[in-house]
């Protein structure tokens, strides 16, 4: 929902990130200013017909102000024109549903908006000419990326295979509503209904869309199963089920993808993984080995995809889906996340991964109700004893167990 233009500027006579703080005027002589130039701009967009998420249009308007104003409140204009557009870009990123509240492990986050990170404003991110490729992009999570990834410009390719929430049937009229959506917003998209678990299914799907689109920029692996069975109960076949949907999934689009991004120098790849594999929950065996599985392949193609211009990070992502009920039995839980994890507030960090100012590569990033963390795996300093005996590890299993000054180990590179 886009924030209307008075209840913004309302917000900007409110706060003090967006007023000048090292002006010789006192703050308190601009609040008069301000409330005149609040109703004068919130008039001029009306007229304009000036929609909040155009940056461009919210600098010319500044420059309107500018010239018909005196010079300290034009210049204060221009602060608050980039201050709005800021906020602007944030509330446009969660288009159907904010989140109402912050989430138990994201709640333990530090309060971003110091006045230093406030002025610095981002131009908004534009992926025009890009192909994205989503699988599993017909509902959930994907559907947010992809309708996010074709909102900022960005050719889309639509897959889902339609099953079950455990991987069972097929729908191919899922990716197709999707792309129809996108399509009827003025965007570009395909739909495709590829089983992303075999060989076959990742070709079909990359072909399509070379064939379609010439190129591909963004493969995303977001097709998931779940309905997971505590380890007793779990046969292989039932691992091997999941493996080949989350892990059999990029193997088998990665493959079919690694030639083309070779040829082009470029390529960005995005893998998924899950807190239930990183941390643990009781009863998803399957699951949470298969998800776990996907940090290792994380790390082997982001070094060898380093020399090809390829670059590959994986996202651990927490919105509410169908995928929540089939996990967890508790409603008063299910009904708090529903109300406080949309997933539109996990595409952002989709469309940033895209971005070309965005470099990072071999990372694994968290991303729930509004808060991204990056996940590492480090190691503590421990305990060193060149005659290393069972009973010296016992006396000083505390500094085995600190992770205190921790360090965190890059790719094994023998030699
Ligand atoms: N929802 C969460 O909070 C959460 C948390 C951690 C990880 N994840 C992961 O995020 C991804 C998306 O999950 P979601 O919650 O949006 O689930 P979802 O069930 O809403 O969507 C997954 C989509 O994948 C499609 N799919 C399944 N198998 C496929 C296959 N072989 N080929 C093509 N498409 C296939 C399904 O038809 C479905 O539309 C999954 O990988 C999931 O494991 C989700």
């Amino acid at each position: 929902m886009l924030l209307p233009f008075p209840t913004v500027f309302l917000q900007c006579r409110r706060g003090s990130s967006s007023e000048p703080r090292k002006h010789s005027t006192p703050r308190e002589a601009y609040r008069p200013a301000m409330a005149e130039q609040a109703g004068r701009i919130a008039r001029l967009a009306k007229k304009w017909g000036v929609k909040g998420g155009d940056l461009r249009a919210l600098r010319a308007l500044g420059r309107v102000c500018q010239s018909e104003c005196p010079r300290d409140r034009a210049r204060f204009n221009v602060r608050l024109f980039l201050a709005v557009a800021k906020r602007e870009q944030v509330a446009e990123s969660w288009p159907r549903r904010p989140c109402a509240g912050r989430s138990r492990r994201s709640r333990a986050l530090p309060r971003s908006g110091s006045p230093q990170e406030d002025s610095k404003i981002t131009e908004r991110i534009s992926l025009e000419g890009k192909v994205a490729v989503v699988t599993g992009a017909g509902r959930g999570l994907g559907r947010a990326y992809v309708e996010l990834l074709a909102e900022r410009g960005a050719r889309v390719v639509v897959n889902d295979l339609g099953t079950n929430v455990s991987g069972f049937g097929k729908d191919s009229g899922i990716a197709e509503e999707v792309a129809d959506l996108i399509r009827s917003r003025g965007g570009e998209a395909t739909a495709n209904d590829s089983d992303v678990s075999t060989p076959q299914g990742g070709r079909d799907l990359i072909g399509r869309t070379i064939k379609h689109f010439g190129r591909i920029d963004l493969l995303v692996n977001n097709a998931g199963i779940c309905g997971s069975k505590p380890f007793k109960d779990a046969t292989l076949d039932d691992f091997d089920h999941y493996w080949r949907v989350h892990l059999g999934g990029p193997v088998n689009t990665v493959k079919a993808a690694w030639p083309h991004m070779v040829a082009q120098r470029h390529g960005k790849i995005i893998l998924t993984t899950s807190v239930v594999g990183l941390f643990g929950m009781r009863g998803q065996a399957t699951y949470a080995a298969a998800k776990s599985a996907v940090v290792g392949l994380m790390r082997i193609l982001a070094i060898e995809g380093a020399e090809h211009g390829i670059l590959v990070n994986t996202i651990s992502p927490n919105g509410y889906t169908r995928m929540h009920p089939a996990a967890v039995a508790d409603p008063a839980w299910l009904k708090q996340s529903e109300a406080t994890m949309p997933v539109e507030a996990v595409a952002p960090a989709i469309v940033w991964l895209a971005s070309d100012g965005c470099l990072e590569t071999n990372r694994i990033y968290n991303v729930e109700a509004g808060a991204i963390q990056r996940i590492a795996i480090v190691m503590g300093p421990g305990f060193y004893d060149p005659y290393l005996t069972p009973e010296s590890i016992a006396e000083n299993y505390a500094k085995v167990e600190s992770i205190e000054g921790f360090s965190e180990p890059g790719p094994f590179e023998p030699g």
